[in-house]
């Protein structure tokens, strides 16, 4: 986490905010964060796991069905994890083109090595180049001078998007189609979890995120703030809460605070103001969209949207 980013966040806590959001997604991953999210992806509630790799499977080949065939492509994969949801297209795009880049960005180590193994194991010899750094680095045009000569996908799987604001994610697929603008055959893809509606009810998102292991989560997430931040947010005085947001359109996640309590700042030991039983600290937000919605996020890109058959997950394509 930022220096800068956690100064801001410090000085809310000093200014007694009432509800503090960690605008970072990356926090929660830190430290054995990669490995609990791991275990949420097998259980049964969990309908995101499953409903992402029922539209991979269902729609890979369609989704790879893009750019000049006669060239090599480059896939970029944002935040890849383990790169294991990556293999399909990996391998449509292996048969089409004239040869394929795996570059997986991902600020964690563990998941850059697993998926270093993953991509090894599957595909021998594909030329694997990784960046253990964040998906920023991609985020200025001369990042793509080494494969200008070929066409690129740049995936960001795991509905990650759903963890940003709405003006983050704004900014960040403009930011993409900027760059785009000026590199032909060259798209960003998007996995999104759908808003409720008649096919998909609000407990289904509901039941999803409440269960042990997300819980475990949003303990070790408050542990994370606590540690980088460098507060001493006390665990035994929060209670954990978790609910579908409809003016957000979003399920959030936060901890309480169930009595009056004063944090420090623990390197100089100095009092952050007290923060009244009720604060909030979000553990995480996690935003679902409509199909209308991802059209209107890029009025003047080319934008094609795959679904499930259930409209549970949801892909769109943006290209300038
Ligand atoms: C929801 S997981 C998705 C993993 C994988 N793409 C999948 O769909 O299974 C998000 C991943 O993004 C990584 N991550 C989060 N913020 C990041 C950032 N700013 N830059 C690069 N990676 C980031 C995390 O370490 C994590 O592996």
């Amino acid at each position: 986490m930022e220096y800068i980013e956690a100064e801001n966040l410090r000085q809310q806590l000093a200014d007694g905010v009432e509800n503090l959001w960690i605008p970072s997604p990356k926090l929660k991953y830190y430290e054995t964060g990669s490995e609990l999210l791991e275990i949420i992806l097998s259980d049964e509630k969990y309908y995101l796991a499953r409903k992402e790799q029922e539209l991979i499977d269902l729609h890979y080949r369609s989704i790879m069905d893009f750019g000049d065939y006669s060239c090599k492509h480059t896939i970029i994969d944002l935040g890849s994890g383990s790169g294991k949801k990556t293999l399909p297209f990996l391998k449509e795009a292996l048969e089409r083109f004239q040869g394929v880049y795996y570059v997986p960005i991902d600020t964690a180590q563990s998941a850059i090595d697993l998926c270093h193994k993953n991509v090894e194991t599957e595909f021998p010899g594909l030329p694997v180049i990784s960046y253990t750094d964040s998906w920023e680095i991609c985020m200025k045009s001369d990042f793509y001078n080494r494969f200008r000569d070929t066409n690129i996908t740049v995936f960001l799987l795991g509905s990650t998007i759903g963890n940003f604001s709405e003006s983050e994610s704004l900014a960040f697929i403009s930011k993409f189609m900027d760059i785009f603008s000026s590199i032909e055959n060259s798209r960003l893809v998007v996995i999104f979890d759908s808003a409720p509606s008649e096919h998909k009810s609000v407990e289904v998102i509901e039941d999803a995120y409440n269960s042990e292991a997300m819980e475990k989560i949003d303990w070790h997430m408050i542990k994370m703030i606590n540690k980088y931040l460098e507060i001493d947010i006390p665990l035994d005085k929060l209670k954990r809460c978790s609910e579908f947001d409809h003016s957000q359109k979003a399920l959030v996640r936060w901890m309480e605070l169930t009595e009056d309590c004063t944090i420090s700042y623990t390197p100089k030991n100095q009092k952050l103001k007290l923060l009244r039983k009720g604060t909030r600290i979000q553990t995480e937000i996690s935003r679902k969209y409509s199909q209308e919605d991802i059209v209107m996020m890029q009025k003047n890109a080319l934008t094609k949207i795959w679904m499930t058959p259930d409209y549970y997950y949801m892909c769109a394509a943006f290209q300038p």
